[in-house]
């Protein structure tokens, strides 16, 4: 998909999933995996879920995980997977664009959704909309470096960390960077170089104590 080619939809990804038995690894991403071990559970959201993986995970670390993807042929893996290991998801088939929950999120979560360098604002604005206070918001995606061997063809779909730095606005950024480690296929582990990004929305109503005079 090249820039200025129309986005992607239900039919493009529903084919994709389609086309295959499975299209990403069981397990979850590693930096997430990580990173979620210190948290105490609450709600979550996985935007772009597909097959579940991150979701399925969350939910076995006791959160309640909603997962909301516009292909509901991932989907449908992804709550078939969830009931085998005897975990519940709310599975939601809409697009990020028009998705409005009736309560906030603990943890949001965007693991390799590329979406066009005009909407990676808006995407993000969306997911910063839905926290709670004291909320995080978690972000994985291919960085830059991997053009040409993992990720859209797309170079400006590509993250790096001066194009997540310019979204987060409004949000405590926790940590914001190119990792390289060993990341998941559906062929096994492999080494992989992708940007990472932590931001956390303030806990609104704890004022900082007044300077004493
Ligand atoms: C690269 S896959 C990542 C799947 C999953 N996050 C993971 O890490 O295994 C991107 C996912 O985003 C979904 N997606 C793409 N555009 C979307 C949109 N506008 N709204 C909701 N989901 C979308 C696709 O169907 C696909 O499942």
């Amino acid at each position: 998909m090249s820039a200025g080619e129309p986005e992607p939809g239900a039919a493009f990804w529903n084919s994709r999933y389609g086309d295959v038995e499975r299209l990403w690894p069981r397990r979850p991403n590693a930096l997430l995996s990580d990173f979620a071990r210190g948290l105490e559970p609450g709600r979550a959201l996985d935007l772009g879920a597909g097959e579940g993986r991150n979701a399925i995970f969350l939910a076995k670390s006791g959160w309640r995980v909603t997962a909301l993807d516009v292909s509901d042929v991932a989907l449908a893996r992804a709550g078939a997977r969830a009931a085998e290991e005897g975990v519940e998801l709310e599975c939601v088939v809409a697009d990020w664009r028009d998705y409005g929950p009736a309560l906030p999120f603990d943890l949001v979560v965007m693991a390799f959704m590329h979406p066009k360098p005009e909407e990676r604002e808006s995407m993000v604005t969306r997911a910063r909309g839905m926290l709670a206070p004291g909320g995080h918001l978690f972000v994985v995606g291919v960085d830059l470096a991997e053009h040409g061997r993992r990720g859209p063809k797309d170079a400006g779909r590509l993250l790096t960390v001066e194009r997540l730095r310019e979204v987060l606005g409004g949000l405590d950024l926790l940590r914001c960077e190119s990792v390289s480690y060993e990341g998941e296929s559906t062929e096994g582990a492999r080494p992989v170089v992708d940007v990472v990004a932590i931001a956390r929305r303030s806990a609104e109503g704890l004022e900082s104590p007044r300077p004493s005079r």
